[in-house]
């Protein structure tokens, strides 16, 4: 599967190192070309040795690593390499790298990469949640690096929360995933809703609310990534468009309504992420509306719950709502699931730090009409898209 990939892993001096072990034997099964460059502080967690014999490649170490082989140099593996996958990917290394620091071989080839990087932090769960660390791969994130997120659960330190390197075999999945992309939505029409709806007052007002559209627009770009032609209905955002994907630009959630229901027929799936207002204003003034002594009422009327009406008329389509709640996520969400005859429901609380409106990352629970729970940790919102069209390729309806 990997014939012909030449990837270079660097190990950094974590406890998780022992792991990198099965992720270098199951790359070279696969067939890939592998090298290994390591921390002098990872070589006190697993030998140089374990690793070329694995890798059956010399591993470097030191800036001054001489091989006899004239070619292997770090800066020509850096130019020839695939992908450059740090695991585990530590603090120090995460914050050097986010600063342009080179001091050592692996940090000196990161710099001199022209490969992509994807990096899969572990570390103790308070380090990695330390805002300085939070930054720095903020930072390296915007600047193309890839993140593999830490699982949550048990840490070797003793506490528990997010910082587990993941399992070997999910590290080679998020390797494979990026050197030979899914295509496993070819021929398929995604229908994606994204933003939150803009309800009239006045020429100069509206109601709205504070969806910034990033989960949607994630999800138009997973979909068109693997494949699918995507027709994404977006409310305002100051978002670019992904590439390849049509726009249809609405503004309340009368003209989403009448958009969804024209391209409906033709869907595979509509996903909605759009934060559709409840409620217009009954009327919308022609006029600015001017101060006057007394209190303003404004009464509002309810729009159509467009989830709802294609709930009713589904067919062949996969539904997947969004609940966004600030209580009772599961109860509530369980609730939509049948009322709005989904497949599924991607429930999020946002009142949760890294959860919600306007963030980069996000929280979600995928919930299933038989109540079954998919929980996610923390991830980026295009990660969290993936994760989503993952769970809807899985479905026998899908499949059928
Ligand atoms: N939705 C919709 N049309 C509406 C309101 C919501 O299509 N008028 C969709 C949203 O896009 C989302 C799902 O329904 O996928 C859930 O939205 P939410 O506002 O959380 O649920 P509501 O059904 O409006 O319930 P409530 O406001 O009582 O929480």
């Amino acid at each position: 599967m990997l014939r012909g990939k030449v990837i270079v892993i660097g190990i950094c001096g974590g406890i998780a190192a022992y792991k990198m072990a099965e992720v270098v034997s199951r790359l070279k099964k696969l067939e890939a070309e592998v090298y290994v460059i390591m921390t002098p502080a990872a070589t006190e967690f697993i030998t140089p040795m374990t690793l070329s014999t694995l890798s059956q490649n010399a591993v470097a170490v030191d800036m001054f690593w001489q091989t006899g082989d004239p070619h292997i140099q770090h800066i020509e593996l850096a130019q020839r390499a695939d992908v450059i996958l740090i695991a585990p990917a530590t603090a120090n290394m995460v914050g050097k790298i986010a600063a342009g620091i080179a001091d050592d071989l692996l940090s000196t080839t990161v710099l001199a990469a022209t490969a992509p990087v994807m990096l899969a932090p572990s570390m103790n769960v308070h380090m990695y949640e330390n805002p300085i660390f939070q930054e720095n791969l903020k930072r390296l994130h915007r600047f193309g690096y890839q993140i593999v997120s830490p699982g949550a659960g048990f840490l070797a330190c003793g506490d528990t929360g997010p910082g587990r390197l993941p399992e070997p075999e999910i590290l080679v999945q998020e390797l494979v995933r990026f050197l030979s992309p899914l295509q496993d939505l070819t021929g398929k029409t995604v229908l994606v809703t994204a933003g939150g709806t803009q309800e009239p007052l006045d020429p100069v007002r509206y109601l709205t609310n504070r969806s910034t559209g990033k989960m949607g627009y994630a999800i138009a770009e997973a979909a068109q990534k693997r494949g699918a032609r995507v027709i994404l209905v977006s409310a305002p955002t100051t978002l670019e468009p992904p590439a390849g994907v049509d726009i249809v630009p609405v503004t309340t959630a009368q003209a989403m309504y009448h958009a969804v229901m024209e391209h409906y027929p033709q869907c595979d799936a509509v996903i909605k992420a759009a934060a559709v207002a409840d409620y217009r204003p009954r009327l919308a003034a022609n006029q600015k509306i001017k101060k006057e002594e007394n209190n303003l009422v404004i009464e509002l009327e309810r729009n159509p719950d467009i989830l709802f009406e294609l709930g009713l008329q589904k067919n062949h389509q996969i539904l997947v709502g969004f609940a966004a709640e600030t209580q009772n996520l599961t109860e509530y969400a369980g609730e939509k699931i049948k009322k709005k005859n989904l497949d599924f429901i991607v429930a999020n609380d946002v009142t949760r730090e890294g959860a919600g409106f306007g963030t980069d990352t996000n929280i979600v629970t995928i919930v299933y009409p038989d109540g079954r729970m998919v929980p996610l940790a923390q991830m980026s919102k295009l990660e969290v898209a993936d994760r989503i069209l993952n769970e809807m390729t899985a479905l026998p309806r899908w499949k059928k």
